[in-house]
């Protein structure tokens, strides 16, 4: 039988469950956490093992980019750069239920599998007085996708993120239902202005009262919508083309390797970077972004050893994929 570790669902305010979640957090586990809008599953986001589990427990077939909470302004200001504009928005509706995209700053520390690669980062501080006090306790930011499987209705009770997540969380802090019961409204400051990435718990026009212009509409949600690569001026790709599944390499080419067993000619790569060398994939996912950077601008072409199609390699070969597709 397999015999699964059952999640520890404790009340939110308990001091020992709050130092549980904390030590959870610092080994890079998750932890169900709750906040005003929905439950998040969160993790360290300056460790990249504990991000790739975030999406390895999501069961998502792609690296999403994830909002980092913190606990106040101050926090913030370490990670992304405010405008003046942004700066306003924050003050009005901080903390509360709207998610601010901004460019992230050299020395934020953030995991580039938690930005998925983006130059930009998502930041929030969630008005939860149970969320705030594990972020201040905790001091690093903390990545949280809403905590429901992929493709499942978010989690607004601690016991749905047992149900959908139990197997993969240390502690589950339960704080009744969220009472926004919606995700955070997401803004993103762009060089045409402020954009409307997602509608959710401050109203477009409470924001546009503070902004003083109105926004312009980019949902991202709708797969018709017209999100050309770059519209948020900060998509990463690398300029090397990415030919994946290689089983040998080809002169001039750099190599992202996967496992013990390197692929034919490896010793000819201009460049290598081994995911990971025992053949893990929540490893893997960690270090995806950074081998992509590592490689990119060493060879006109990267070329990808085979990874398992399992687990978390669906969104490594997602992501690759899309770096590999013709820019237009
Ligand atoms: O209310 C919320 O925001 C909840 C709670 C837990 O805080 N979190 C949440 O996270 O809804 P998630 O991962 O389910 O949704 C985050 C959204 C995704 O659609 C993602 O694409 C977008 O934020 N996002 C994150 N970083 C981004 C970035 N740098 N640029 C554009 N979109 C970004
Ligand atoms: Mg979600």
């Amino acid at each position: 039988m397999n015999a699964r570790k059952l999640p520890s669902i404790r009340p939110a305010f308990d001091a020992d469950a709050q130092n549980a979640a904390v030590a959870a957090l610092r080994a890079g586990e998750l932890v169900g956490m709750p906040t005003e809008t929905v439950y998040g599953l969160a993790a360290d986001a300056t460790n990249g093992e504990a991000v790739a589990r975030i999406y390895a427990a999501k069961g998502r077939p792609s690296f999403n980019p994830l909002i980092a909470h913190v606990a106040d302004l101050a926090a913030a200001e370490k990670l992304v750069v405010f405008d003046p504009l942004s700066r306003r928005l924050a003050e009005a509706f901080w903390p509360g239920p709207l998610t601010l995209v901004l460019p992230k700053r050299a020395d934020a520390g953030v995991s580039d599998l938690a930005t998925a690669g983006l130059d930009t980062l998502a930041v929030r501080m969630p008005s939860h007085p149970a969320a705030h006090a594990l972020l201040k306790a905790f001091g690093r930011p903390v990545a949280a996708p809403s905590a429901n499987r992929s493709g499942h209705v978010s989690a607004t009770t601690a016991a749905h993120v047992a149900a959908d997540l139990g197997h993969a969380v240390s502690v589950i802090l339960d704080a009744g239902a969220s009472k926004v019961g919606v995700e955070s409204t997401i803004v993103a400051a762009t060089p045409r202005g402020l954009a409307l990435l997602r509608a959710g718990g401050v109203p477009r026009e409470a924001i546009e009262a503070v902004a003083g212009a109105p926004l312009e509409a980019v949902d991202l949600t709708d797969p018709e919508a017209p999100t050309a690569p770059g519209q948020l001026a900060s998509h990463y790709a690398p300029g090397a083309a990415v030919r994946l599944g290689a089983d040998e390499v080809r002169p001039g080419e750099a190599l992202i390797a996967f496992g013990p067993e390197l692929p034919r000619n490896a010793e000819a790569a201009v460049a290598m970077v081994n995911l990971s060398p025992r053949g893990d994939l929540i490893e893997a996912a960690a270090r995806l972004f950074s081998a992509l950077r590592e490689l990119d601008g060493k060879a006109a072409t990267i070329a990808v050893a085979p990874i398992p199609a399992t687990g978390l390699g669906e969104a490594i070969a997602d992501r690759l994929r899309r770096a590999a597709a013709p820019r237009p």
